[in-house]
């Protein structure tokens, strides 16, 4: 066994909870990206028309496809490390076609200044300074969710993102479509393998990285999210707003207390610089419900708070794993539409569903469930209006979602989105599909 920076505590290493073998049972060539051959397109295909983002490591651009017309994303890289371009490529042709994982379309390069370009899905997103302000309790549970989709979906693959912030989470509103971008940063995880801590961004790191603990894992952008979450459910952006990296840990034991650094950094017998010790001083566990206000109390419910709690833990063992959090109570149905003349479908699918006004009813149509087996289809909310004299649409008051812009309608009217299971929906037998109902 290691021995600690005194030479005498027995380290504690670091290993994954979930997933810590994926990459070991797999081939070299899933993530031995340093061999990747990459295929590159050809640039003159794509059109940029304007600028829409600019990163640290790239220049953004929207364009379109000269053949097919369609709208895609191209992402010039800045000149880095050849190594770094072929990790990002490997990861995003590992995980092309994940769920709410952005989709790479192609490689190319100009062959005179052998400048690199990633092209990639578009996405009609809204900034998230304008768009986290408007989202309803519900909202949040469901872009949280379709989030944890994706990070499940990337930890089940062997990879860890690293990068997880708003800036790096494209929604799409009117689609209530998310996607998780930007795996510059992200890693293939190998248990005990030691790992530059010089990652994600300073709000959303780690204390792991703080601290110079560098066989991390998978949990880190479990940090990440619970930074995000906490953000989103506080209305408060960034949530722990350090001046630099030493100030991002200082920020951190204000809230979740000095006593319980010191037992994390004891766990993994990390010594931490005296001078940096004692700027961080002495400081009690505040609770969760100080953070509390008039404007933020109809999203920081007791069962986000628990679930952000589960996030924020200074011990990257103890946060909860992907699939953990997907099973938190925060994102249950309510209990009391269980049983009900509907089901639950146990699916991590999205589903997309169209209200269509005709005169003075609604009607639900989805056409993407039509080979589902078993038949259903699934019902977000309806009004309390609808819900009058309807005995068998028993649905929560609070998890009603206010109408979107591609369906006006002058009276309280619902729109019915893409929606999952776990992200509180009752699902109806297909029978009832074509059921209609007065507003
Ligand atoms: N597929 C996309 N759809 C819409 N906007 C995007 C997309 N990809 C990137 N962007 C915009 O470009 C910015 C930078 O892209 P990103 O991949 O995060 O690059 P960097 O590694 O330089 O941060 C993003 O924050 C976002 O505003
Ligand atoms: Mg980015």
């Amino acid at each position: 066994m290691n021995s600690g920076p005194g030479g005498k505590v027995p380290v504690v290493k670091n290993i994954s909870r979930c997933h810590a073998n994926v990459n070991t049972l797999r081939p070299s060539e899933y993530w031995n990206y340093e061999e990747l051959a990459i295929a590159w397109g050809n640039q003159e295909e794509y059109e940029v028309t304007k600028k829409v983002g600019r990163g640290k490591y790239s220049e953004v651009f929207e364009a379109f496809q000269n053949n097919t017309g369609e709208k895609c994303i191209v992402k010039v890289l800045k000149p880095v490390k050849k190594k770094k371009i072929r990790r990002e490529i490997s990861i995003l042709q590992n995980l092309c076609g994940g769920i709410n994982i952005i989709k790479l379309y192609d490689i190319v390069r100009d062959p005179a200044t052998k400048i690199h370009s990633l092209v990639f899905e578009h996405v009609n997103s809204q900034d998230f300074k304008t768009l986290y302000p408007t989202l309803t309790d519900f909202d949040v549970r469901f872009y949280i969710f379709e989030l944890l989709k994706a990070l499940d979906f990337a930890h089940a693959n062997g990879i860890m993102h690293r990068d997880v912030k708003p800036h790096n989470v494209m929604i799409d509103p009117v689609k209530r479509q998310l996607r998780l971008i930007d795996w510059g940063l992200a890693e293939y995880y190998h248990p005990g393998m030691e790992y530059n801590v010089r990652v994600a961004s300073r709000y959303f790191k780690g204390p792991e990285l703080l601290v110079d603990l560098k066989d991390y894992d998978y949990s880190l952008d479990m940090w990440s999210l619970g930074c995000m979450f906490a953000g989103m459910i506080f209305r408060k952006e960034p949530f722990f707003h350090g001046q630099d990296n030493q100030d991002q840990l200082v920020k951190i034991a204000k809230v979740l207390g000095t006593e319980e650094l010191n037992a994390y950094l004891d766990k993994y017998a990390i010594v931490l610089e005296t001078s940096f010790m004692n700027s961080i001083g002495k400081h009690p566990r505040k609770a969760w419900a100080k953070f509390l206000n008039n404007d933020n109390r109809h999203l920081a419910l007791p069962d986000a708070i628990d679930f952000l709690d589960r996030l924020l833990q200074y011990d990257q063992a103890a946060r909860l794993t992907t699939t953990e959090a997907m099973a938190h109570p925060y994102f249950r149905v309510p209990k009391k539409w269980n049983g009900r003349q509907g089901f639950l479908l146990n699916s991590t699918r999205s589903v997309n569903f169209l209200l269509q006004k005709c005169g003075g009813y609604v009607k639900l149509l989805c056409s993407q469930l039509r080979n589902a087996c078993p038949p259903v289809f699934l019902v977000e909310s309806v009004s309390p209006r609808a819900l009058k004299g309807n005995s068998d649409w028993h649905l929560q008051h609070d998890h009603i979602m206010r109408s979107s812009q591609d369906l006006s309608h002058p009276i309280d009217m619902q729109l019915l989105k893409p929606i999952t299971a776990n992200s509180g929906v009752l699902c109806f037998p297909l029978a009832q599909r074509k059921r209609e109902f007065a507003l």
